[in-house]
């Protein structure tokens, strides 16, 4: 359950400064604001509008990956903001350009996926911290286990897909939510793929889980009871025809999350979707029923014409 906007007093909010609840919390504050002064606020911020179960997960999270190593949460916490500010330049351009800059997915796994020192020093700290850093991500966090989560144990899943593993944020999500679940995941970088390794192990459940270096494609005879995508269309030249892999892949009645970036540039990131339809349609094409949607934004618009970074989240059947 979300937190929901709680509403606190200047005084509350000064206590949590203060104490910042927890050791990890107090480092990347103290990273935050000694080297990046512009985003010093975000953690008051985020603490602000999610409260205290936001701080209690975050320090749990970054205690069982970090354990208080303060060089290793200050050189991710370098990776993030440069992400960041990258993402802010980028949006500030597209406002004027409606394009992203990314010509092909060709270009983003020779300039992005292939590149370790990017990858290690920036992509994957920026996108681990970001799931409880940028509002949006928090909040499809918090909205998974509800919708998605819950569907799965009712079913009694014992197996999922997770394909553009990243960080291996979902996938150690899913394999903590559900004892009893094996999952398979599919990258097609080293560098993520020795993250989600190195994460599922600090979270204690690699052993229910192995990674394939490759795009999808079936493994395991009759298809899989769910899968799990957060983050990749948005990626590919074509995310219909990866779609239509997809479902061929998982077989009948498997349950999936999907996510997909709207409006949000980055380096690497190919199709744009400018809304929830034009994600929606292509599902439909490829022959999954949406069971489920939610749209999260970063920020409310300040102007109609402005631009907001945006994921559509959604929960799908793979029909028969
Ligand atoms: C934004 S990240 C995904 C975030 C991830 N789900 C998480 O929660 O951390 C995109 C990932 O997709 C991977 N990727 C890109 N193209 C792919 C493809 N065709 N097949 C599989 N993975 C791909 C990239 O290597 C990268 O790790």
């Amino acid at each position: 359950m979300m937190g929901g906007h709680i509403k606190m007093g200047r005084q509350e909010v000064g206590r949590f400064l203060e104490q910042y609840q927890g050791p990890n919390l107090r480092l990347v504050a103290l990273a935050l604001a000694n080297n990046y002064p512009m985003f010093r606020k975000t953690l008051r911020m985020r603490f602000e509008e999610f409260g205290m179960m936001w701080s209690q997960r975050f320090e749990h999270e970054l205690q069982v990956y970090f354990g208080e190593d303060g060089s290793a949460i200050g050189r991710a916490i370098d990776g993030y903001c440069r992400f960041s500010l990258e993402a802010m330049r980028l949006q500030a351009t597209f406002n004027e350009t409606l394009k992203y800059t990314a010509e092909s997915h060709k270009d983003a796994v020779e300039e992005t996926y292939s590149n370790d020192g990017y990858m290690v020093g920036t992509y994957l700290p920026a996108l681990l911290l970001s799931h409880f850093l940028w509002p949006h991500h928090f909040r499809q966090l918090n909205w998974a286990p509800e919708h998605f989560f819950s569907r799965l144990r009712n079913v009694e899943a014992q197996t999922f897909y997770d394909i553009g593993i990243g960080t291996g944020f979902y996938s150690k999500e899913a394999l903590i939510a559900l004892p009893e679940i094996r999952g398979w995941g599919f990258d097609i970088s080293a560098a993520s793929i020795e993250h989600t390794s190195q994460l599922l192990a600090r979270w204690d459940v690699a052993d229910r889980y192995e990674i394939l270096a490759h795009e999808v494609r079936p493994i395991l005879d009759g298809g899989v009871d769910a899968f799990i995508s957060v983050e990749l269309l948005e990626h590919l030249d074509d995310p219909l025809s990866f779609l239509m892999a997809l479902r061929e892949s998982v077989g009948p009645n498997a349950l999936g999350l999907i996510s997909a970036a709207i409006d949000a540039p980055n380096r690497d990131h190919v199709y744009l979707y400018r809304d929830m339809d034009g994600i929606s349609q292509q599902l439909a094409t490829a022959g999954f029923q949406v069971l489920d949607s939610e749209l999260f934004s970063a920020y409310e618009k300040s102007n109609a014409d402005e631009t907001v970074p945006q994921s559509g989240c959604f929960v799908v059947c793979s029909a028969r």
